[in-house]
């Protein structure tokens, strides 16, 4: 059975067609639109693409919002530009043909508890580092919604009292302190710093801003001032993580999202952190910490999974 996967992300909306094991026959990728319209169209572009060139069962779509139980309605969305959008609706009137939503974090975690790191245990939180941070909670082996269809935020947790504005309308969100756009403003910080900032101050000097990609390609270089800026993220992360051990208890935590293609720079200061603020550490089982093993492909195999499950 194949079935359309297409995840709407900040930058990129990546689409693919996806056989029974999770495996992508075909992928597209295009620039996300800025304007909700024209998003809408690309949408409905990808899949009818995919449409004409294969036999479909399910197409699921996965946003980055908040999701009413029903799977019907983007209730929320704090990056995006929609409150109370019938997204299901629109898709379906469009593509004639049945739509599955689905939060894109939550998406993610599900395609890599089938197919991906999550193979194999019961109970795993994802956390995405990118334009914000996305959560997934997977429970005894079941994808964990919540009453209202919209748990596993875990990235608008309050992480520090009076902190930073975040874009959910609450300040001190752990997304303004872990996510890919803390990472930036962590760099243009450390950018002002004499002592390890020269590196950052120079890729400042020459962007304007300081893009994430080059911030990882400084870590990789081992420059002070960007090993220093991942450090804060990670530490942010990981200290968040022995909060979400303590209420879930999750054999796994799988970390995605740009800054995860950081790898082992990323996961050693989050496993640090973690430790440091897991209650009754070093008498209790820990988790283990992985990276996304499906990559930037989690999110579009897992709700193509999860279409396939709806039809
Ligand atoms: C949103 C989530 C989303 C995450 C990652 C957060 O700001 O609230 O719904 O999963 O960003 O895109
Ligand atoms: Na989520
Ligand atoms: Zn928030």
């Amino acid at each position: 059975m194949l079935n359309v996967g297409i995840d709407i992300g900040g930058t990129k909306i990546a689409g693919g067609v996806v056989d029974a094991e999770g495996r992508i026959v075909e992928k597209l990728r295009v620039d996300t639109p800025i304007d909700a319209e024209a998003l809408l169209d690309a949408v409905v572009d990808m899949a009818s693409h995919f449409r004409r060139s294969h036999r479909v069962a399910g197409i699921g779509v996965a946003a980055a919002g908040f999701i009413d139980r029903a799977r019907r309605t983007v209730i929320y969305a704090p990056n995006i530009d929609w409150r109370n959008e019938p997204l299901r609706a629109r898709l379906e009137a469009r593509l004639e043909a049945p739509v599955t939503i689905e939060n894109d974090a939550n998406a993610a975690g599900w395609g890599e508890f089938r197919f991906g790191a999550g193979r194999g245990v019961s109970d795993m939180v994802m956390l995405t580092m990118g334009t914000g941070v996305g959560g997934a909670i997977v429970a005894e082996g079941s994808l964990y919604r919540g009453g209202n269809g919209i748990a596993a935020e875990l990235g608008h947790m309050r992480f520090i009292r009076g902190g930073h504005p975040c874009g959910c309308g609450q300040s001190g969100c752990l997304e303004q302190y872990a996510s890919g756009r803390a990472l930036q403003r962590e760099a243009l910080e450390i950018a002002d710093d004499p002592a390890i900032g020269a590196g950052l101050a120079s890729l400042r000097d020459e962007q304007g801003t300081i893009e994430g990609p080059s911030i990882s390609r400084l870590v990789l270089a081992g420059d002070p001032g960007a090993v220093e800026a991942l450090r804060r993220v990670a530490t942010a992360l990981g200290e968040a993580c022995g909060g979400f051990q303590a209420v879930l208890d999750p054999e796994l935590f799988v970390i995605g999202g740009g800054v995860a293609q950081l790898g082992d720079d990323l996961l050693e200061p989050v496993r640090l952190a973690y430790e440091t603020s897991l209650p009754g550490f070093g008498d209790r089982p820990v988790a283990d910490f992985v990276i996304a093993r499906l990559g930037n492909d989690a999110g579009l195999i897992g709700v193509a999974d999860l279409a396939g499950r709806d039809r």
